[in-house]
């Protein structure tokens, strides 16, 4: 690769930032994480969500922000439990409000890709079990369709669910989000369930826009995992297992329609083969794997950051290689990539811009080799809440001053600005 070389990206390549309701909008009450973010010890650094960025008062502003950057799309999600503070009540008045929001987008000439589900449960479906709860499915279904039928004329990209594996793992399995289960057995009951839900979801989103622009998919977070000791077949194979596990489960599962094992014995699950239009990639850090006899619950896998590497804030290590890795591994499932987030968590705004030119060369040379990539959205617009870690973690192009509420633009969003509108990366922008 050479370094000084300008990059093109492919004509119409969408080029934004990505939020979460519950990370920005504040106020989110009636939520399992406002629940748990209030109880004693379940945020690292003490915070709570509270007003978070007030982005619910707040949208026109910030989108104000988003347009003077030039970025065409803009990645948000819904708060379920707003739009249903009851089960099977749907509040008008909240649907009025996201509708207002997704108008803000386009007046100002921004593509909205829009998430149902990012983390968050309504407090009365998390009081019935949440995700364990069969008549999740139900629940889940319903709601995609009220939103799909009162926004669908606003929306063309649909991400059903963020991060199905890493909320499974993190609420279900390692028990630091809500409901802070350590239950295999539930883990897998959540995976199946959510698989479902998804699909029945990318279902009737399409049948409430039956145009041919409405394209429905899910939020994948990929991590490299690689051998720990790679000349030990022990670790070897745990990598393998969980590679499987965590990045190509519940991808191949939405493609084949069936549940592979360790979930399943391979059965067919109706309605549910080839319900990805496009796959959304959250690329940010690797994890070296190795055989661990104290980990029967995580069938013997131990997750390591790489001893010495860089890191990030949140300890993951920067690894540029690993987001080339996997888009190309992405390619075989023949459809069209849009990376749904990547970013760094940093106080050091000049590690971020570093972070940013590294893995945006290396998203450009993945297209290069052929992965049909067509946009990618910067994890985070702002400063926001970062679950369990809690406020105090900087992943935006833009600081919050969560005092005062002000906005101050980094020096990575200029830059991030001029590829955005310049849909190429100079290596010059970033000496
Ligand atoms: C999640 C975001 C989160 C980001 C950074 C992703 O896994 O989708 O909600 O803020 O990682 O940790």
């Amino acid at each position: 690769m050479n370094a000084g070389k300008t990059l093109e990206f492919p004509k119409g390549f969408l080029w934004g930032t990505a939020t979460a309701a519950h990370q920005v909008e504040g106020g989110n009450r009636n939520n399992d994480w406002w629940e748990w973010e209030h109880r004693r010890g379940t945020i690292a650094d003490g915070t709570t969500s509270e007003s978070a960025c007030d982005q619910y008062n707040r949208y026109n502003e910030d989108f104000d922000l988003v347009k003077g950057f030039g970025h065409n799309a803009h990645r948000l999600s819904l708060e379920w439990s707003r739009i249903e503070p009851k089960e099977g009540v749907f509040s008008s008045a909240e649907l009025a409000h996201y509708r207002r929001v997704l108008e803000a987008l386009h007046s100002r000439g921004i593509e909205p890709m829009l998430t149902l589900h990012h983390f968050t449960n309504p407090l009365w479906l998390a009081k019935m079990g949440g995700w364990e709860n069969p008549r999740v499915v139900e629940y889940f279904t319903r709601y995609a369709k009220v939103v799909a039928s009162e926004l669908g004329s606003l929306v063309r990209f649909w991400v059903t669910i963020n991060e199905p594996t890493v909320y499974t793992y993190m609420s279900y399995i390692q028990g630091v989000w809500p409901p802070g289960a350590k239950r295999i057995r539930s883990a897998a009951i959540v995976m199946t369930n959510l698989l479902r839900a998804h699909a029945l979801a990318y279902h009737v989103i399409h049948e409430a826009s039956p145009g041919p622009g409405c394209s429905v998919g899910i939020a994948k977070h990929i991590r490299i995992l690689d051998p720990l000791r790679p000349g030990r077949v022990c670790d070897r194979a745990v990598a393998r297992l969980s590679d499987f596990v965590f990045n190509r489960w519940f991808l191949d599962a939405i493609e084949t329609g069936r549940l592979a094992w360790p979930i399943g014995m391979g059965q067919k699950v109706q309605l549910l083969s080839a319900t990805q239009d496009f796959i959304g990639l959250n690329y940010y850090t690797r994890e070296m794997t190795r055989f661990s006899l104290s980990k029967p619950q995580r069938l013997f896998i131990e997750n390591l950051t790489r001893p010495g590497c860089a890191t990030n804030d949140l300890r993951w290590e920067i690894y540029p290689e690993g987001f080339y890795r996997a888009l190309m591994d992405l390619k075989k499932y023949a459809r069209p990539i849009y990376v749904t987030e990547n970013g760094c968590a940093t106080p050091d705004d000049a590690l971020r811009r570093s972070y940013l030119r590294d893995h945006l060369v290396q998203l450009h040379r993945a297209i290069s080799a052929g992965a049909d990539v067509r946009g990618y959205f910067h994890w985070s617009l702002i400063d926001n809440f970062e679950w369990a870690e809690g406020l105090g973690r900087k992943l935006g192009l833009v600081a919050v001053d969560y005092a005062t509420q002000a906005r101050a633009p980094r020096p990575s969003a200029w830059v991030y600005a001029k590829i955005a509108q310049g849909n190429k990366l100079d290596p010059a922008w970033f000496e």
